[in-house]
């Protein structure tokens, strides 16, 4: 018997609109454009700065965007997942939050924080409720209010990350297309180069907690570099082989948008055709759980029904992976 696919049939995205440039952060740190952009590929990207929005407000444009789209009532969802490190509160989960903004009442919620590989979880855990029979139609959104969390004094992590996600609509397949594999993989002994120190059970907030800065983005940029092409090259070549596909099969890769040079890299392992190569950090830079989504709705347009494609994300964790899927429409 055939498997039952999940299908992405709909997909939305949204940035805020203030664009902090490089030549505004030369005004905050000691940094400058041609570093940046030398170093990142980043030119600029979205914040989102009205005072009482959070993660939440942006899900919610993109959703109703999304709904409209697809030409569905909020009624019809059955299940909400929300993939980000940035959630509203520390609990309830930012997905409860957005149903309840945007009207969805039939479903069941909850987040997935999978750092950067957030969206790639994400889409195959909610597949995974699709190919069981048991739902029919999944939203899954990866955004991310970045600013939250960053220290704009420390110029080695300020420079990257900005605010912004997507969403799809996923639902049963009617013609074989959709999510085919993903490979997907942990190692928790990476949180050392890559966490945020306070705030959680390990180190609650406390006037200590802020003085030391502790509530912001921890990095040790160089140690992810290199763990970040090894496990995406890897998860890539794995779902291709056991799908039975070369690179040249590929007809579009979407690689998590952390660094160009990063991205780069990954393209030069697997010796894949860069034109093929979404790539749209120049604009956004980092925004975590938002990049794969953002990426996938700008290249909306120029996708075929059929086209292969090829998600490969690295993140906080560590947490990576790579997902095989066929567009469906
Ligand atoms: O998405 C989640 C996963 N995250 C990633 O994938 C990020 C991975 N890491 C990176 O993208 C890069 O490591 C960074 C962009 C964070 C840093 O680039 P790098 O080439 O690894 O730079 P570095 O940290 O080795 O620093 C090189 C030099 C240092 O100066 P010295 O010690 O050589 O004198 C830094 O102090 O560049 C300096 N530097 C800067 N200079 C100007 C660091 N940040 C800046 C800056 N402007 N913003």
């Amino acid at each position: 018997m055939n498997r039952q696919l999940a299908a992405i049939t709909g997909i939305e995205a949204y940035v805020p609109e203030y664009r902090l440039t490089n030549t505004e952060l030369e005004k905050l740190v000691d940094t400058n454009d041609e570093w940046i952009v030398s170093r990142t590929g980043i030119k600029e990207r979205r914040i989102l700065k009205d005072p009482g929005k959070a993660v939440s407000d942006m899900a919610a444009i993109i959703v109703d965007k999304l709904l409209k789209k697809t030409n569905t009532s909020p009624d019809e969802i059955e299940l909400v997942i929300c993939c980000t490190v940035t959630g509203d509160m520390v609990f309830p989960d930012t997905a409860n939050i957005i149903c309840d903004k945007v009207g969805i009442k039939n479903a069941f919620a909850f987040d997935i924080n999978a750092a950067c590989s957030g969206f790639l979880f994400g889409l195959t855990t909610g597949s995974k409720f699709i190919e069981a029979g048991t739902h029919k139609k999944v939203i899954v959104i990866g955004a991310d209010k970045m600013s939250s969390i960053i220290d704009y004094t420390d110029r080695a992590t300020c420079i990257i990350f900005g605010d912004g996600g997507g969403a799809v609509l996923l639902e049963p397949s009617k013609d074989g297309h959709g999510i085919v594999d993903s490979v997907l993989c942990g190692d928790g002994s990476g949180r050392e180069y890559l966490h945020m120190k306070a705030g959680g059970s390990l180190r609650p907030a406390s006037a200590e907690t802020v003085a030391n800065k502790e509530h912001y983005v921890y990095q040790e940029g160089k140690a992810v570099f290199k763990s970040a092409i090894n496990g995406m090259v890897d998860t890539v070549q794995k779902v291709l082989k056991r799908n039975h596909l070369t690179t040249a099969d590929v007809d579009w890769l979407v690689p998590h948008q952390a660094n160009i040079r990063i991205i780069n890299g990954v393209a030069d392992g697997l010796d894949f055709d860069k034109s093929k190569v979404m790539i749209n950090i120049e604009k956004y830079g980092n925004t975590t759980a938002g990049t794969l989504p953002l990426c996938l709705h700008e290249w909306e347009p120029k996708l075929k029904k059929g086209d292969k494609i090829v998600l490969t994300t690295f993140g906080g964790g560590f947490t990576w992976g790579a997902t095989y899927l066929t567009w469906a429409y």
